[in-house]
């Protein structure tokens, strides 16, 4: 319902929304000076600080965030002050969501919707504290000799996106301890480890924090990277954390694995190295794909004629197949597989991780069904089941 509020009602509401904390999140926008330096869109959420509850206030000038934070004694007068600068704002609420709308005089409209917020918010942590693996603040020596940190424990600025994926990362591999095996040593090799932030990050979860008596072996076609890591594994004194030069497909080290990653590897270097973690029966997979060429030039189904002539919408489309072929067939072989979000899109399109986790369990009639189906509506010949024996002949 619109209505037309004066400044008493206005001020009304956010008496209600300050003093009984039912503020979830605000978004100003369409600042009403043009040259208005502020930012075009300004955000306001309940952050937990060491120090309580308080309001940051995030904008965004030229791609710099900056941010504000506001106790709740001054929130109703910065909020109030913020609303003089916008034409428009969304308030979201524990009760509804309301609109604001200012008209050339100032004149404000409330229009009051349907509640988005589904249960009670409780406010998070800040944001660049929050509950991570690796939290900002603790100097960690692997990252401070990989120049995400300073010696003093702060992330430096450029390497924040780098921070937050390695984090992001640890709480999935966290979700998955349990399901490696107990009692003996571990071993998990990284296909295609690259520089290896990754790969250092495992070992400073698993051996460092979780005390697990792993060997982790970082393989890569490129030797200097190798070198590279190898030098600074040697300086951290991280014995049981090693590099080698080698092709994914070639690696013969081992009989038996108990975990594979492979994150980014190129096109079908992950099939290759899914393949070789079903052959040695990998408790835990992780896997983020990368480009994913091999089905692109691949598919072709005149029914999805108007998806398909588009370049852009092919390459995606295709790389959701991989994903989904990739899946299908490590569900085959016994293992329990989701696809999870990596890292928000935002920063990057290649964020689907696979987790598979050995179960042994499977219905593979019924999955090699769908699965041929699927294969065959999209005219594929996947690298990956070329490379497994499950597949009855047609
Ligand atoms: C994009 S980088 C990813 C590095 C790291 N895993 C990460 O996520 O930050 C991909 C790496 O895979 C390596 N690679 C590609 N194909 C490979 C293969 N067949 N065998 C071994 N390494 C391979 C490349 O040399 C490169 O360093």
């Amino acid at each position: 319902m619109k209505e037309k509020t004066n400044k008493a009602e206005w001020l009304a509401f956010l008496d209600e929304i300050v003093t009984e904390g039912k503020l979830v999140q605000a978004s100003f926008s369409s600042p009403r000076r043009k040259d208005d330096e502020t930012s075009r869109k300004l955000t306001v959420r309940p952050v937990k600080l060491k120090t309580g509850v308080q309001y940051q206030f995030e904008r965004q000038i030229d791609n710099k965030v900056f941010h504000e934070n506001v106790a709740v004694e001054q929130l109703k007068d910065h909020l109030q002050s913020t609303m003089e600068r916008y034409k428009q704002a969304l308030f979201k609420t524990q009760d509804a969501d309301v609109q604001i709308l200012a008209n050339k005089k100032g004149e404000l409209a409330l229009i009051r919707q349907g509640k988005s917020v589904k249960r009670a918010v409780v406010p998070q942590e800040h944001n660049r504290s929050k509950a991570y693996v690796l939290p900002e603040g603790e100097p960690v020596p692997f990252l401070i000799s990989l120049g995400v940190m300073t010696p003093e424990g702060r992330v430096v600025k450029a390497k924040y996106d780098k921070f937050r994926q390695i984090n992001r990362f640890l709480e999935m591999v966290s979700d998955v301890i349990s399901d490696l095996p107990r009692g003996k040593p571990l071993t998990i090799v990284d296909f295609g480890c690259g520089k290896s932030y990754l790969t250092f990050a495992l070992y400073h979860l698993l051996a460092i924090k979780e005390k697990l008596d792993v060997h982790i072996i970082g393989l890569d076609l490129k030797q200097d990277v190798i070198e590279t890591c190898s030098k600074l594994a040697k300086e951290l004194n991280w014995e049981r954390l090693t590099f080698r030069v080698g092709d994914i497909s070639d690696y013969e080290d081992h009989s038996a694995v108990d975990m594979v990653v492979t994150l980014h590897a190129c096109d079908t270097a992950t099939d290759a190295a899914l393949l070789k973690a079903i052959g040695w029966g990998a408790s835990v997979i992780l896997s983020v794909p990368c480009c994913q060429h091999e089905l692109f030039r691949q598919i072709s189904q005149p029914m999805l004629k108007p998806l398909l002539k588009h370049g852009i919408l092919k390459e995606r489309f295709s790389a959701l197949v991989t994903d989904a072929i990739r899946a299908n067939l490590l569900e085959m072989a016994g293992y329990r597989t989701q696809l999870l979000e990596f890292i928000d899109l935002e920063h990057t399109p290649k964020n689907i991780l696979i987790r598979a986790v050995k179960s042994g369990k499977t219905d593979v009639v019924e999955l090699e069904r769908e699965y041929k189906q699927f294969r065959d509506f999209m005219a594929v010949t996947p690298f990956m089941e070329k490379g497994m024996d499950l597949i009855s002949q047609k």
